[in-house]
């Protein structure tokens, strides 16, 4: 009985595995078919063909889908024309086509082959390609049609979405009408070659949302993962121009699917959960939506409203709730190419509509763009590497955004603005972020200042006598009317009228009540008489604080030792040096930073932070006012010595305006530029000697740093240690005739 039992069993077994086996063919050769019920199976089990019923729906459907289950159909051949019976049949036409019939053998669907095939293989591959060739090239890849060139809602590895140049077929993934309905919905994703590849979902005629473009490693405008994925790819061949991927490895599952709403979904199968996982969604989110901000609009979905005007550009609405229709951002009114530059915006999905050229550099670009006024902005249009190929837009910036923070994606984006906005990008940020600025900047200054007293504490022990001390608004505003006061006397009330020189922050001393000192006059000169001005042969003096008809023609006036003070005023209010001051939004040097927050009338951003709890507006204002006035290009407009001490002391004196300042574009400034590889100074801006350079370093030791940290030296202690110091001159007193028998004015000797 039991021997009987398991002889039925085996049997079963056996007949079982036959069935199996009849119906697990991986190929349909010419005669032959498959009705309803019998399936083909791609030989390594990945992929299946046969007859199903989408969701709760009663039609047939031919399709192909993923053999582990739950089943997921990619591929539906019948999809505009089901069959409403259990009945339908695939089989080859007389052609050699595959043809599906329903019950009344009418066709329902073929594979329109260009050629008469004699002996049809249709053959279902690991890949999830049904191919049809002919039998006698089955060695071949020729195939006479493919399931891949009919794209359902899905796009598998080695497809292509894009489109054939020479016939101008093109393949495109149309999702589900439904979960019930794979009739093709409204939506289509595209491969849009109107000008650089970019994917673009279209509903009906309208652009939904673009990709924006191929940058060389991905669309631009979706966001990257973690590639161990997949590997995305962009095949631009004479004949063919499409999007596919590959997984990273063999044992990644991986497809692209456009679902029924419209939104393209990367899917990853997990194994050990046996469900797809959902690595990212495009469009992303609301940013996506075409166009969902006017022209020349940002769209950052981390701001409310959204939608802000680009840097540069005003809106000409006037609700910032606006539609996108209303919406207007236009350019602020500026100077080109001279009163403008280019403002680096990162992390940015280019906008439409814009001029390429793939063998340009970005300096190339750059320099292209800045040439021509109507160029708006550009950028790189490979981002390999060190980054290739130019792009300009010429007209409004449309379907921009910033890209969400967190996610890797987007590029470098340099939009012209007025060169105002450069300085100002800094201040553009919110309340809320500023007040983290300024706790960031207590702490770490606190953390520095903690560092610098451990230090000074620590050679204290040893000996840096010298003390270190930050100076309050009131102590600086004492040493700048001091510094104005000594040249005064230089100038006019000495006995011998001296010209120094050489005025610059480390020839001002400080004495133990923090006075100033004017000191090394080993530049300077005296004028007799009536003369006004006089000529060198060998300029001598600091890059930063010579005038520039001294730097370039020779030319000393008590005017070249103004514009040195107005260079010292600036520096003392800042609490930096003029020489090698860099900003991240333009070339200019400290002053011509100063010129143009004082045109913007900001110029009160200026000063020294440190000086935020102690400073006096109205002070503060008056010494920048004065500086720049000093630091007038032309000697006749700079006041002379009087008339700064006295507009220093007299509050309520009415300023007149500076005028432009000379050599505040001495880095070769062409329109300014974000970027970090500048190239310190054109040589042109100054030609002197560079003995006095040198000069100047043998007395940093001390002198430099005064402006660094206020490094008081207690010079009388000090002054016959120190290399190169000489002694100062106190305003108001004698010792300058003492001076000038000491050093003379020949140059002195090191
Ligand atoms: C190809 O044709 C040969 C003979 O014509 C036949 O034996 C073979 O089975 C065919 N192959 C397929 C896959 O149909
Ligand atoms: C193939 O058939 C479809 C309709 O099923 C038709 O739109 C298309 O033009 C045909 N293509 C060729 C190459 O005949
Ligand atoms: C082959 O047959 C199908 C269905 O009968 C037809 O649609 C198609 O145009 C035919 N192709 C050729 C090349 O004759
Ligand atoms: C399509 O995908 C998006 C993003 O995952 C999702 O929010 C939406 O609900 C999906 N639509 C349908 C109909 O499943
Ligand atoms: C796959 O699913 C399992 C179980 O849910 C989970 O623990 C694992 O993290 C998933 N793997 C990946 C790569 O998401
Ligand atoms: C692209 O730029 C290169 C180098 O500047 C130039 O030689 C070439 O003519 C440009 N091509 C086009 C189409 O403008
Ligand atoms: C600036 O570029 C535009 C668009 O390419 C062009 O029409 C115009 O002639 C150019 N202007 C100059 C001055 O090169």
């Amino acid at each position: 009985m039991k021997c009987l039992a398991v002889f039925i069993f085996f049997r079963l077994l056996i007949l079982i595995f036959i069935i199996e086996f009849s119906f697990a063919a991986d190929s349909l050769s010419s005669g032959k078919f498959i009705t309803d019920g019998e399936t083909l199976v791609s030989s390594f089990q990945s992929f299946e063909l046969g007859f199903f019923s989408p969701g709760n729906s009663k039609n047939r459907y031919l399709g192909i889908w993923y053999k582990s289950s739950p089943r997921t159909l990619v591929w539906v051949a019948n999809r505009n024309n089901p069959i409403t019976e259990k009945n339908g049949v695939l089989t080859f036409s007389n052609n050699g086509s595959l043809l599906l019939l329903n019950q009344e053998k009418s066709a329902i669907w073929s594979s329109n082959s260009s050629r008469m095939l004699e002996n049809p293989v249709a053959q279902l591959l690991d890949s999830g390609n049904l191919v049809l060739r002919d039998n006698i090239s089955r060695s071949s890849e020729e195939y006479m049609w493919q399931s891949f060139d009919y794209p359902s809602d899905t796009l598998l590895p080695g497809m292509k979405l894009g489109w054939n140049l020479k016939t101008g077929f093109e393949r495109y993934l149309t999702p589900w009408r439904s979960a019930d309905d794979p009739t093709p919905g409204e939506f289509s994703l595209r491969l849009d070659i109107s000008a650089l590849p970019e994917l673009v979902i279209i509903s009906g005629s309208r652009k939904e949302t673009r990709s924006g473009p191929w940058n060389g490693q991905q669309f631009g405008g979706i966001p990257r993962v973690k590639n161990s994925i997949f590997i995305p790819k962009l095949e631009h061949t004479e004949d063919e121009l499409y999007f596919t991927f590959r997984p990273f490895n063999d044992e990644v599952i991986t497809r692209l699917l456009v679902n029924e709403s419209g939104t393209l979904q990367r899917l990853v199968w997990n194994e050990t959960s046996t469900e797809w996982r959902m690595l990212y969604s495009w469009p992303f989110d609301t940013c996506d939506s075409y166009a969902q901000c006017g022209a020349n609009d940002n769209c950052r979905i981390s701001k409310t409203p959204i939608c802000e005007c680009l840097t540069g550009f005003i809106s000409k609405s006037q609700d910032d709730w606006d539609s996108p229709e209303t919406r207007r951002c236009v350019r602020k009114p500026s100077d080109c190419p001279s009163g403008e530059g280019f403002l680096k915006l990162p992390k940015m999905k280019l906008p439409e509509n814009y001029w390429s050229n793939k063998s340009m550099n970005l300096k190339e670009c750059e320099a292209e763009c800045t040439k021509n006024c109507s160029c708006r902005a550009y950028a790189n249009s490979d981002v390999t590497g060190e980054g290739s190929g130019c792009l300009m837009w010429f007209g409004d910036l449309v379907d921009l955004r910033e890209c969400s923070e967190g996610y890797i994606w987007g590029q470098d984006f340099f939009i012209r603005v007025p060169a105002s906005e450069l300085v100002s990008v800094k201040h553009l940020n919110t309340k809320k972020r500023l007040k983290i600025i300024v706790a960031v900047s207590i702490i770490s200054s606190t953390f520095i200042l903690g560092l610098l007293l451990c230090i000074a504490w620590k050679k204290a022990k040893n000996k840096d006598r010298e003390r270190s001390k930050l100076l309050p608004w009131k102590k600086r505003f004492s040493i700048i009317t001091g510094i104005a006061r000594g040249l005064l006397y230089l100038h006019q009330d000495s006995k011998l009228q001296v010209i120094h020189r050489d005025l610059k922050a480390s020839n001002i001393l400080l004495d133990i009540n923090l006075n100033p000192k004017i000191s090394d006059f080993g530049l300077a000169r005296i004028f007799g008489g009536d003369d006004e001005e006089a000529q060198t042969e060998r300029v001598a003096g600091t890059h930063g604080y010579m005038s520039p008809e001294y730097a370039n023609d020779g030319t000393i006036s008590m005017k070249s030792d103004v514009f040195s003070l107005g260079v010292l005023l600036v520096e003392i209010v800042s609490g930096k040096m003029n020489r090698g001051f860099r900003h991240p939004g333009h070339r200019h040097n400290l002053i011509g930073h100063a010129w143009l927050l004082w045109n913007v009338g900001r110029a009160l951003e200026l000063m020294d932070t440190c000086l935020e709890d102690s400073f006096v507006e109205s002070q503060v204002l008056r010494c920048i006012q004065v500086g720049l006035l000093c630091v007038q290009k032309l000697p006749e407009d700079r006041p002379d010595m009087s008339s700064v001490v006295f507009l220093l002391a007299n509050d309520g004196v009415a300023l007149p305006q500076p005028r432009q300042p000379g050599f505040f574009t001495e880095r070769g400034f062409t329109g300014g530029v974000l970027s970090n590889h500048e190239k310190c100074h054109s040589e042109n801006a100054l030609s002197v000697t560079m003995q006095e350079d040198q000069l100047a370093q043998k007395d940093k030791l001390i002198k430099s740093t005064i402006f660094k940290h206020f490094i008081v030296p207690n010079y009388q202690d000090d002054s016959k240690n120190l290399p190169g110091l000489r002694r100062p001159f106190v305003p108001g007193s004698s010792v300058a005739a003492d001076i000038m028998a000491e050093t003379g004015h020949s140059k002195p000797k090191l």
